[in-house]
Formats: structure tokens, sequence, C-alpha cells
């Protein structure tokens, strides 16, 4: 595995490269989730590149930059037991410069749920993953559906400024007992994580409501309400996959969201229906 640091290196590792290229961006702490990426992108590519880049545009003042877990050493190793062929380890000052150009997210589906808990949070998103994006220029990029916001504004970014990637969901992966995997899951004391099973209980709670054709979004919003309680809500909502709230599930097009903070840490998770 070849491992770089600086953009100008990597584009001239890839410059004449012909075969097909995936691409999986990461923030490091690398788990199953990730590693479910980047199988998927070697059997889909000739060429895997991963990078893990912890970018601080994208946290708000007060969150947790500063003790985003680190865990570079055996993230290279998990890179390179999975068979990645290159891994892209930048600085921020090899991303960012001065007087920045910037990449603002749209104003609704920017501004919504996660993006209304964490306002310009996509626009460090968008950016970052522009520029990384443009480093690599990967025939097809992977991202997981648990940000399922993030994947969908990705998608939105990537059709409206003409890109030629493909973005490539993959499904969230899952500890045995439903928790959804996280790197932010290492914050959690094995009280917080008891708590946090909750938010699996309640996505499949939902599930099952729809599968006895419980289709009324507020029934079911309200119904995760009670099973999440009294965890702190951000809020659990449903919308179609253009992200656009809906008042009743339509089976193919929707997804089912819930964010809940657990002793501080922000959890995500939701379900493709
Ligand atoms: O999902 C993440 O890990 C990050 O938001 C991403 C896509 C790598 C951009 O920094």
């Amino acid at each position: 595995m070849k491992i770089i640091s600086t953009p100008f290196e990597l584009k001239e590792y890839l410059k004449n490269e012909k075969r097909t290229v995936g691409f999986i961006p990461t923030m490091g702490a690398l788990h199953e989730g990730h590693r479910a990426l980047i199988l998927r992108a070697k059997e889909e590519n000739e060429v895997v590149v991963v990078s893990i880049f912890l970018n601080p545009t994208q946290f708000l003042k007060g969150e947790d930059l500063e003790k985003y877990p680190k865990k570079d050493e055996a993230d290279k190793l998990i890179c390179k037991l999975s068979g990645v062929d290159v891994l892209f380890f930048p600085q921020a000052s090899d991303i960012y410069g001065e007087d920045e150009v910037s990449l603002l997210a749209p104003k609704v589906r920017g501004y919504i749920l996660e993006g209304e808990s964490r306002p310009g949070h996509f626009n460090g998103v968008l950016t970052v993953v522009m520029k990384l994006l443009n480093i690599v220029n990967p025939t097809r990029a992977y991202f997981g559906k648990k940000d399922a916001q993030q994947l969908n504004l990705i998608t939105l970014m990537v059709k409206q400024l003409f890109m030629s990637v493909t973005i490539v969901a993959v499904d969230t992966v899952r500890e045995k007992d439903g928790l959804a995997l996280s790197s932010r899951n290492a914050y959690l004391s094995p009280q917080e994580r008891q708590e946090a099973l909750k938010i699996a209980t309640s996505l499949r709670s939902a599930t099952a409501m729809v599968m006895r054709g419980v289709l009324d979004a507020n029934t079911i919003v309200e119904n995760m309400r009670e099973i999440l309680a009294p965890l702190e809500i951000s809020y659990v909502a449903i919308v179609n996959r253009e992200f656009v709230q809906i008042s009743h599930v339509e089976l193919g097009n929707s997804i089912i969201l819930v964010e809940v903070v657990v002793g501080g840490t922000r959890l995500l998770d939701n379900i493709w229906l």
C-alpha cells in the first residue's frame, strides 16, 4: 500500500491511471463500517484509494474536533489488510489555504435535521468532499447510508455541479445488538451504550409498524419518541429520498431518521424503507 500525504503527489501518482478508481473518504478511527465501504469499492474497481483526513471545517465551535478519536497506526493497518492500494493522509495545511473559495450547502436541505442541529456543518463536508474528489478524480466514491443527509447532499452536489464521479451508497453496519457503528461510539460509557440501544429499538419498532400497514408519519414518530424517552432527542423525522419531509411513508422512497444525544455524544441512525 502506497501512503501519500500531499494533493500534488497524489494527483501525479494517479494522473495516468486508466483503470477504474474507487475512493473512500474518511476521518479515520476506522471500523467495520469503513471496511464495508472499502470491500465494496474493491469489488467494483481496479484501484482503491482511501483518505484519512479529520476535516476541521465540518466541526462547529465547541464540537469534538479536539477529542475526535485518532488511531493512525491502526487505521493504516486496517487499510493495508483490507487491500487498499493508496492511502491519502494529508495535513490540514495541505488541504486548506488562506482566503478560501467556499462551497455552500443548499439553503433548505443543508439546514434541516442534522444541518439545523449543526448549522454550517454541511458547508465543511461539501467543501472537503469536493476537494478530495478533485484530487483523486475517482470513477466511484463510497459513502455510508448512516449519514443519510450527507449522502443526499453529496449526491446533489455531484449532480448539480455536473461532476462525473458515481456516488455509491453502502448499507449501515451494526453491532449484533443493533447499534450502528460509528467512530463516536468510542465516547460512550457502558451505561450510555446501553441507553443508545433505544435508537435501534425505535427504528425496529417503526419498521414493524410500517410492515403492519401503519404509514402515518406522526404516529410512527410519536411511537419512536416514546421508545427513545428520556434520551435527549435532536430529531425524529421521516423524509423521502429527496429529503423532503413526508406525512405518509412511501415504501421504496422513505428514510426514517433519528438523532439523539447520549452523554454529550451525538448519535445518528436511520432506516431506508
Ligand atoms: O463521513 C465522514 O467521515 C466525513 O464527513 C467525510 C465524508 C469523510 C468528509 O470529511
